[in-house]
C-alpha cells in the first residue's frame, strides 16, 4: 500500500474569496445561471447544477463561487456551503484536468480494483482526492459506477474504462498526463477536461451524450433473457470432493 493515502474525504474549508470574477466571466456566469434557474419551478432547486457551473469556470467550488450561487438563488452562503461540502463531486480545492476514479466497491475490489488502486496510487505518489504536481490527474476511490458487469472499472472524467488491470490503468494515467488521446471502452470516443465535463453536468450539452455504445453485450444479457431472445441456463457448481463422499455414504 502507498504511504501517500490521504484521508477519505479531505476537509478543506470553503473560504470566502477576495478575488472577484472579471466582468466578462461574471456576465457569462449570470447568463448561464439564468438559463439554469429557468428550468426549475423554485430557484433554490438550481443549486446543484450551479455548483457544477462554478467548477466549469474555477475548477472547484471557490469561495467566490459560493457567494455567486447564494446571490443568484437567494440562499445564504452557509446553505450553499452545506450542499457543496456534502457531495463528493464538488471539489473543495483545485482539481486536476482529469479525475481518475478507481472503483473499489465490493465487486470491483475483489476483481482487482484494490490492486489497481494500490498500484496507481503508488505510481503517481498520491492518495484519494490528491492531485499530481503537474495538475493533470486527481485520483479518487469511487463507489459503484453501475458497471459491475465490466469489473474492475476505472473512470476518467466519468467516461468508462472497463475490465482494467493495474498495467492498463497506469498506462491510462500516463497517457492523460502526456496529453495523448485516450479512448474510453464505451460511450464517448474521447475524454474531455474536468472543466468541460463540469459544464455538461451543469446542463449544457456538448453534443457527445449519444456517442458510441452505451451498454455493451454483458449489460444487455439480462434484457435478452427477459425478452426470450436468449435462454438462461443455470450451471450448478460441481460439489466439493468431501461433500460428494458424504452424500454417497
Ligand atoms: S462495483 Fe465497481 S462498478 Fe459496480
Amino acid at each position: 500500500m502507498s504511504e501517500n493515502h490521504g484521508p477519505l474525504h479531505v476537509q478543506t474549508p470553503l473560504r470566502a474569496s477576495d478575488e472577484p470574477y472579471d466582468p466578462q466571466t461574471l456576465a457569462d456566469l449570470v447568463r448561464d445561471a439564468e438559463l439554469i434557474v429557468a428550468r426549475y419551478p423554485q430557484k433554490r432547486s438550481a443549486l446543484l447544477p450551479l455548483l457544477h457551473l462554478i467548477q466549469s469556470v474555477d475548477g472547484y467550488v471557490t469561495g467566490r463561487g459560493v457567494t455567486f450561487c447564494a446571490e443568484q438563488l437567494d440562499l445564504t452562503e452557509a446553505e450553499v456551503s452545506g450542499v457543496a461540502t456534502f457531495y463528493t463531486q464538488y471539489k473543495r480545492h483545485p482539481n486536476g484536468e482529469y479525475t481518475v476514479g478507481v472503483c473499489t466497491n465490493t465487486l470491483c475490489a475483489v476483481m482487482g480494483g484494490d490492486l489497481i488502486w494500490d498500484t496507481v496510487s503508488e505510481h503517481l505518489g498520491i492518495g484519494h482526492d490528491e492531485t499530481t504536481e503537474d495538475g493533470k490527474v486527481t485520483l479518487e476511490r469511487v463507489e459503484c459506477n453501475a458497471a459491475c458487469d465490466y469489473a474492475p472499472v476505472v473512470m476518467a472524467n466519468w467516461e468508462f474504462f472497463d475490465n482494467q488491470t493495474p498495467e492498463s490503468t497506469v498506462r491510462l494515467v500516463e497517457d492523460l498526463r502526456a496529453g495523448k488521446d485516450v479512448t474510453p471502452t464505451r460511450g464517448a470516443t474521447s475524454v474531455c477536461s474536468f472543466k468541460q465535463m463540469s459544464r455538461v453536468l451543469a446542463g449544457f450539452s456538448d453534443g457527445r451524450a449519444d456517442e458510441g455504445v452505451g451498454a455493451g453485450p454483458a449489460s444487455l444479457e439480462g434484457l435478452r433473457i427477459a425478452s426470450g431472445e436468449q435462454t438462461y441456463t443455470r450451471t450448478a457448481p460441481a460439489p466439493a470432493p468431501e461433500a460428494s463422499k458424504e452424500q454417497q455414504s
